[in-house]
Parts: C-alpha cells; sequence; structure tokens
C-alpha cells in the first residue's frame, strides 16, 4: 500500500495503517484458516487506475 509523498503525502496514512492493522488482525484471529483460493497468478488485477490492485480476492476458510 502506497499513501504518495511529498507535499501530498496523505494525511490519513496513520490512521489507515492502524484500521488496515486492526482488520487484518481482528480477520486473521476470527478465521485462521483463512486462505487464497486462487493461485497469485490468476488473481485479476486493476491496472490502469491510480489505485492498483486486485479486482477481487476470492478466499475460503
Ligand atoms: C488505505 C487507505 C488510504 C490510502 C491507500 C490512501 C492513499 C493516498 C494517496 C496515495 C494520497 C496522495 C495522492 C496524491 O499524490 O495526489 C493521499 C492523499 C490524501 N489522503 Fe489518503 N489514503 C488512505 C486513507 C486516507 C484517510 C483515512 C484519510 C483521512 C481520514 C485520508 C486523507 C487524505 C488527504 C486529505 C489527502 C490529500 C493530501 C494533500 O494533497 O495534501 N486518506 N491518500
Amino acid at each position: 500500500m502506497a499513501f504518495g509523498n511529498g507535499y501530498h503525502h496523505c494525511t490519513g496514512a496513520v490512521l489507515a495503517r492502524m484500521r488496515t492493522e486492526l482488520l487484518i488482525g481482528t480477520l486473521l484471529e476470527r478465521l485462521p484458516g483463512l486462505w487464497r483460493e486462487v493461485p497469485a497468478d490468476r488473481v485479476a488485477r486493476r491496472r490502469r487506475t491510480m489505485i492498483r490492485g486486485p479486482r477481487t480476492l476470492s478466499c475460503a476458510w
């Protein structure tokens, strides 16, 4: 994850990192067997926009 840099560095970066940490921690605590169903090279990705990453991420537990 990236938050930009210089004058326009994200002012919510600290909050966003804290929330992400809490989210992932809680998710793994509640669903310890969580795993990605699709192999990494078959995950559909969003490539053309400023925000990149998986389009969907199918998981199971
Ligand atoms: C995962 C969550 C987030 C990501 C990935 C993210 C990402 C970014 C990025 C890349 C920029 C720079 C854009 C540029 O270069 O023009 C930015 C700017 C900004 N972000 Fe975030 N952001 C997140 C969450 C938040 C939150 C939670 C807040 C507020 C509570 C926030 C407030 C802002 C503001 C106000 C700017 C503009 C800063 C400026 O131009 O001076 N963001 N963010």
